[in-house]
This record gives structure tokens, sequence and C-alpha cells, in this order.
């Protein structure tokens, strides 16, 4: 076990490790990194190559010797040294700081980490995950469950006798749970968002347009024009020429679609997500219920940021629906926040814990 003197010389990180994207936070200092969860490697040495948003736009274009991978599918780790290497980058790269040259000791950061995990992952699944942290050079990893760090994140009474909703809408992972005195009462982790939005999308230019085109494109258009709820007068302004290969001709091919076509296309996923908020609601207690009628739901997550999301929620479960204030940050201020405050940290922590 490492001693005391470690902590004079490293930071303690929160991690919100998603599938989609990976923020890291240092205590005092706020948000550092926020790079997508990519990784380009060398297809026959694994050398890591490139990380983050370089390997992203690398993502569909590499040459052969050259592979760019997202090690997190469906919010867990699917490829483990990747994750690792990756993580390895991210902690040490917050440690290169230009003041610590005054200490010219080998520097080896070994910081405590709180990294946000889904609620619905395996005992094998969370090991992976503080085994990456821990082998990425973290002196103490605590796992806390996404749906937590959401609700520390926006700033809820999560230690109240008081029921609070949230649902975290991420790229692989939709996390619903009801919070109350510290603990998770019901909740749900639905290994369906944003990436399936893309498909959905995907699968909408193909079969409606014989149209194939890429998982970047189908985000692009997502974000761009995509929608829950129709959106009254700007309806009309939504619209985005999407690019790809005609699948007859094999030749390029771009095509005009607008907001209601990709409503369409996004609404049997929109329904997924919605079914798993009401079953969480049925499972209520009645107590916590009157709670959250009175208080709403939380949304966050990037998927929180989808046009008219929140207002199709609140009209199929009649609650009062709100998104979290910077949604794609909330996991990871929730992190953040509980290693300043170590009585919560106990309480809501998962595993963790020394190596
Ligand atoms: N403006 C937007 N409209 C719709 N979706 C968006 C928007 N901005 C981001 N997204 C989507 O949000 C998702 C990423 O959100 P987030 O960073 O919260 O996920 P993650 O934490 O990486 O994933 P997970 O929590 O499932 O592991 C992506 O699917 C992205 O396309
Ligand atoms: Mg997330």
């Amino acid at each position: 076990m490492l001693g005391p003197f470690w902590k004079y010389f490293a930071h303690d990180v929160g991690i919100d490790l998603g599938t989609v994207n990976t923020l890291v936070l240092v205590k005092g200092k706020g948000i550092v990194i926020r790079e997508p969860t990519v990784v380009a490697l060398h297809r026959k040495t694994r050398q890591v190559l490139a990380i983050g948003g370089e390997a992203k736009r690398m993502l569909g274009r590499t040459p052969q010797a050259i592979e760019a991978v997202r090690p997190l599918k469906d919010g867990v780790i699917s490829d483990f040294e990747t994750t690792e290497a990756m993580l390895r980058y991210f902690i040490q790269k917050v440690h290169k700081n230009p003041e610590e040259k005054l200490f010219s000791l080998p520097k080896i950061p070994k910081p405590r980490v709180a990294v946000g995990i889904p609620s619905g992952v395996t005992e094998v699944e969370r090991r992976a995950v503080q085994d990456a942290c821990l082998s990425a050079g973290a002196r103490e990893a605590y796992l806390i469950e996404e749906p937590m760090a959401a609700a520390i994140g926006a700033k809820l009474p999560i230690e109240q006798p008081e029921g609070v909703m949230v649902c975290d809408i991420g790229g692989g992972t939709c996390e619903i749970a009801v919070i109350s005195l510290g603990g998770m009462v019901v909740n749900k982790s639905l290994r369906v968002a944003g990436d399936e939005l893309d498909e959905a999308i995907i699968n909408y230019m193909r079969m409606r347009y014989g149209m194939l085109i890429g998982e970047r494109s189908a985000e692009e258009v997502k974000i761009e024009i995509g929608s829950a709820y129709p959106l009254d007068k700007k309806e009309k302004e939504l619209v985005t020429v999407v690019r790809g290969r005609d699948m007859s001709t094999g030749l390029p091919k771009s095509i005009k679609v607008n907001a209601s076509d990709i409503r369409e296309a996004l609404a049997p996923v929109i329904s997924e997500i919605i079914g798993a908020i009401q079953e969480v609601l049925e499972e209520v207690p009645p107590e916590l219920l009157t709670d959250i009628v009175e208080r709403g739901i939380y949304l966050a997550g990037g998927g929180a940021l989808l046009r008219g999301l929140d207002k199709k929620i609140a009209e199929e479960t009649k609650l009062p629906v709100y998104i979290s204030d910077d949604p794609l940050t909330t996991v990871v201020r929730g992190c953040g926040e509980v290693l300043e405050n170590l009585d919560l940290l106990s309480k809501v922590k998962v595993t963790g814990g020394l190596r």
C-alpha cells in the first residue's frame, strides 16, 4: 500500500468514463479534459497512436494498418487494454502541470479517482473499470453509479428523505433512478440511448432512400435537426443534407431531410426510453411518487439535449421535466463533488478504496 506521501503530488480526479465522451475533473480546477472516448491503435502492434478528438476524426477513415476503436460499448468496457491506455493517458495528462516542475522527482501521479459507471453493470464489469483505473495509476478508485453521480451533479437533495428522480441519457445507456436518503430506491439501466438514435437514422436512410450513411453523419443529423416533439415554427428551418452512398449504384448520393422525417426515425427509440421511465415510476413507493410529482424528473446526459425530449417525456408521464444545467457535464461534476465530501462518498460509492 502506498503511504500518504502521494497525496502531495497527485490531484484527486473525477472521471465520467462515458461510451461517447470521457470527462475528467480535477479537484480545485474544474473540468480539464473533455474528449470523445475513441482510441486509434496500430492494428498489429496495438500501439496507441491517438486518443480523443484526434482519434475520433480517424473513425471510418483509417488505412488498413490503423484501427480507431471506441473501447466502451453500451456504457461498459468492451476493450479493457485500450480503456486502460486511455485512462492512463488522461490521468497523466492532468498531472502535467508546469508549476509542478518545482518537484524534480520522478513523476508518478497517484490520484484518488471517482468514476461514474452505469448502474446495471455486473461485478466483472465493475472490476474491469476499477482495475483499469488502478493500473492506469490511481491510488484509490471509487465507483459511483451514474444516476447517483448525475443527481449529485444536478445538486438534488439526495440525502433527504425525499424522492428525487433522474434520467441520464448518454450514448450507450439510459440510466433512470429514484433516490432517497442517499440510496437508489428504484433504478433501471437501459442499454439504449444516443447510439441507438444514431442507428435509427442510419436504418431510416437505408430503408427509405436506399442510402448508406456512417455513424458520424447520423449523429450530426441527429444533433443538427433531431427532435422528439414537433417544434412549431422552428420546424420549417430544420432541414439538412445527408451525404452517403447509394446502395444500388454504389455512388455518392445526397438527400435533403427535414425534422419530421428524422423525428419519425427516432420515435421508436424514444418510446423505448419513455417506456423505461414509466416502468420505474410504476415501481416507486407511493410516498416517493408524491415527491416526484411535485419535484419532477431531471434529465442529464447528452441525450437530454435532443429537441423537445423534455416536452415529450412530460406529456407521456404527466410530470414536470427539467434539464439539468449543462447536462453533458452533470455526471463528472457529481463525481468531483463526492471527492470533496468523504461522508457522502462513503455513502454513495459502490465499491472502491485502497488497492
Ligand atoms: N444537441 C444534442 N442533441 C441530441 N443528442 C446529443 C446532443 N449533443 C450530444 N448528444 C448525444 O449525447 C450522447 C453523448 O452523451 P454523453 O456524453 O452524456 O454520453 P456518455 O456519457 O459518453 O455515454 P454513457 O453515459 O451512455 O456511457 C451522444 O449520443 C450524442 O450524440
Ligand atoms: Mg454518461
